[in-house]
């Protein structure tokens, strides 16, 4: 049986599909700039070690898919995988970016067999992503006024993402995943701080603000990508429950109270 691929192994979501697979006794292989043969996305000579031999591929293009490289990125990789005979492509894409829809199109157009993870903002953005700093500061400041978002935890993309890499049922799908409720950011602030038995305050920033204070700790080409992105996404398009989590594995998604009591448990907020 060939590997299957995952780039962006040492991701939240990556590193989460692969061990899925290894439970289940499949052979897997890593991609990330750390893993052997090594896979960097800006450095496509490499792409071809890693694809060769290898079955399904499950892709989280870094840093976003609302990047402005992300279409030819992942045109080039679709393009490589053709030529490697790989099997099913299943993308890990957002919810409402431009550029995230136009690899998806990219990927459909491809003719790969494929499977789209549509997913809305992560849960764990505050305990192993980009918020986490923010947490532990008892300040999460965004340009997302009171805007309502259904939240997803990671271990149901990985979850999705396992049932599309091994079960046909899932072949040339979309689904859009997100938590079973919505919740604006005061309010997901107001339920991390009562697991994590700190304070954590949710103020809103205009965009222009929260680009400035980005600049000064991430560099301009992170604060416009992260500008942007929030620009996109956080503008109401997305203030609903979709129904992917039940479509896929026929069951409903995992709460963000749960997700809070489960990242308090391992200590992460502790600082
Ligand atoms: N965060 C959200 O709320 C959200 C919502 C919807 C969709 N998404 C999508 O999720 C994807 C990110 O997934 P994630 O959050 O699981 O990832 P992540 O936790 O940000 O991890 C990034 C991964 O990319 C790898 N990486 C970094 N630079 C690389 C390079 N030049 N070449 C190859 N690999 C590189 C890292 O590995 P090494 O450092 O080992 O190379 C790591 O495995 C994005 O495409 C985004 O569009 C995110």
């Amino acid at each position: 049986m060939r590997p299957t691929l995952v780039i962006g192994s040492t991701g939240k979501v990556g590193r989460r599909v692969l061990d899925l697979l290894a439970e289940r006794g499949l052979p897997t292989r890593a991609g990330s700039r750390r893993s052997d043969p090594a896979f960097d996305w800006d450095h496509p000579g490499t792409w071809a070690d890693a694809l060769a031999g290898v079955g399904n591929l499950c892709v989280s293009y870094y840093p976003d898919l609302a990047a402005p490289g992300a279409p030819a990125a992942i045109e080039a990789l679709t393009a490589a995988a053709v030529e490697a005979g790989v099997g099913r492509f299943v993308l890990l894409s957002g919810r409402g970016e431009h550029n995230a829809q136009l690899c998806e199109r990219i990927v459909q157009g491809s003719g790969l067999d494929h499977t789209l993870l549509r997913a809305s903002w992560f849960a764990q953005n505050f305990s192993e992503g980009h918020l986490l700093e923010p947490v532990l500061g008892g300040v999460v400041a965004l340009p997302a006024g009171q805007v309502a978002e259904p939240f997803v935890d990671v271990d149901d993309i990985a979850e999705v993402a396992l049932a599309a890499l091994t079960d046909d049922r899932h072949s040339g799908r979309l689904y859009e995943l997100t938590g079973p409720r919505l919740l604006t950011f005061a309010e997901a602030a107001a339920e991390i701080s009562a697991a994590a038995g700190r304070e954590v305050a949710y103020v809103p920033v205009t965009a222009g603000e929260f680009r400035a204070a980005l600049t000064e700790v991430a560099g301009s080409e992170y604060a416009d990508l992260l500008t942007g992105l929030c620009a996109e996404v956080l503008d109401g398009r997305n203030a609903s429950v979709a129904h992917g989590v039940r479509e896929a594995l026929g069951r409903e998604p995992r709460e963000f109270g749960d997700f809070c009591r489960a990242a308090a448990g391992t200590g992460v907020w502790k600082g």
